[in-house]
Parts: structure tokens; sequence; C-alpha cells
């Protein structure tokens, strides 16, 4: 009897903590949902297999100017650490800032350490290689050209290409987004930088203090445009994350005697 009783309590005790367990999911279940969705933090993705080689040199001085357009992408804070991407996780310029964790697997050549990566160039395919004998950029690859010192980071060079691990991560920036101006009196073109969180871009709004919000059409790389007179306005960005789909407000990022060829900082970034 004693024995009967004892182990029936254990089946109670089993039962409570099967209902606990049970209960507690559907609460989270119930919370996780509109967590989700309210979310404006970019979380990392699952690992998945890729592979990796490098251009240039240990200076990185090709990666200066890629199909990003980030320019001097050294003093516009993207340091060596960067990459070119096949276009098929390019997206035709929509990857431009995303960031990356690599890690070399399965090759003799493979160093221990992961590099985070900035997305800031494209490596175009050349369909006069094969897919699996040099033209390592081409459709329906992922692959990642690192500039030379990232890929030093987690291989030995000698090793050409190697099989990488790679995941999104959220890129960690200083300060505010960055908006750097060209184009003419009529036509304004605007290179984003220093994009936090999920680090891209996918729509973008200008307004000057006399205007509504004019939508700009993406141009290339990391450049939004709009066909609009604004010069001696003070002008605002509205901009929406590709990966998040959230989108943040930056009001008067440039004065009124704004210039072309400037650099205008925001107080406001993705996260
Ligand atoms: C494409 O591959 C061919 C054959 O290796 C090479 O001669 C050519 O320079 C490559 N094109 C580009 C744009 O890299």
């Amino acid at each position: 009897m004693a024995s009967f009783h004892s182990s029936c309590s254990f089946c109670l005790f089993l039962l409570i903590i099967i209902f606990v367990s049970f209960g507690s999911d559907l609460v989270e279940a119930a919370y996780t949902i509109p967590r989700a969705r309210s979310s404006t933090v970019y979380r990392p993705s699952v690992w998945t297999l890729a592979h990796a080689t490098f251009y240039g040199d240990e200076s990185a001085s090709s990666t200066m100017g890629g199909a990003c357009g980030y320019g001097n992408i050294v003093t516009n804070g993207y340091g060596t650490n960067t990459a070119a991407l096949s276009s098929t996780i390019f997206s035709n310029g929509y990857a431009c800032g995303q960031c990356y964790q690599i890690k070399c697997v399965q090759s003799p050549w493979c160093s221990t350490g992961v590099v985070t990566i900035t997305a800031t160039n494209l490596c175009p395919p050349n369909w006069s290689e094969d897919s699996n004998n040099g033209g390592w950029c081409n459709p329906p690859r992922t692959h990642f050209d690192m500039a030379k010192p990232a890929f030093m980071q987690i291989a030995q060079w000698k090793a050409g290409i190697v099989p990488v691990m790679y995941r999104r991560v959220p890129c960690a920036r200083t300060g505010g987004l960055r908006f750097s101006f060209q184009g003419n009196g009529y036509w304004l073109l605007v290179y984003v930088m220093n994009v936090g969180g999920a680090g891209d871009i996918k729509g973008m709004w200008v307004k000057g203090t006399k205007t509504a919000w004019i939508s700009m059409s993406h141009n290339w790389g990391a450049s939004y445009q709009a066909f609009a007179t604004l010069s001696g306005q003070a002008l605002s960005f509205r901009l929406t994350s590709y990966t998040t789909k959230q989108t943040i407000t930056a009001y008067n990022v440039a004065p009124a005697n704004w210039n072309l060829g400037l650099t205008y900082e925001a107080n406001v970034n993705f996260h």
C-alpha cells in the first residue's frame, strides 16, 4: 500500500510536470506571435553551407568602390572585413550592407576563426567558367568572394576556395544612419551607409521642408534617387529595412544649406 501510494504520488508529480510544460508552451505561443510581429531587432539566421574565395591583396585596396557604392570602405566605416556576394544572394544590391558571420569548414586549410563581414560588392557570374571550376559566383551558387584580410582570418590563402558555414547576423554600427549625397540640382542620389540591424534597405523617401514625402527609387547598390529640386531645404528621410520591413524616420538629417558630395548622419538607426 505504501509503495502504491508513493508511486502514485510520483505519477501525480509527472502529471503536474507535463501539465506545467504544456501549459507554459501554450502561454509562450500566445506571446511569441505578437512579440515577433512587433519586433524591431534583427536576429541571426541559421548556419548554412556555402563556399568562399578571396580577391585583392592584404591592403584590400581592390575592394574599394564596389557594386554597393560605398566608395572608400575604410573611411566609410566598413573596414577590410568585407565580401563580394554571388548574384544569388546579392539580390540586385538589396543585400548591400548586410552582415554575415563566416567560418571555414571541411578543409585542411581552415583556421578556427569566425569573421564578420559586410556585403559591399557583387561577385558577378562568369559563364565562360564552369560553376564548379572557377565560376564560383555563377547562379545558383551561394558564394562569398572575401577581401583577402577577411579570408585570412578563417583559412590560409593558399586554399584558394574553401567550404564555409555562414549566417546573417545583426550589423553592429556606431552612430546613426549616414546619407552620402550625389547627383545635381534636379536629381538627388543618396548612398545609405552605416545601417544597423539587418543592415539593408528596401525603400526610401525624402522630404524637404517645403515638400511632401517623395518616394525615392532604387538606383544601384545601396543608392536611392529622387528627381526633385530640394536645394535650400532641410531634408528628412524615411527608410524601410529590406529584411525586417521596419520603417524609421530620420528628421532633419541635412540642414537647408546641404551640399552634394557631403555625408550627413542621422541620430537614428536600425537595431
Ligand atoms: C571569365 O573567365 C575567363 C576564362 O577563365 C577569363 O578569361 C575571363 O577573364 C573571365 N572574365 C571575367 C570578367 O573575369
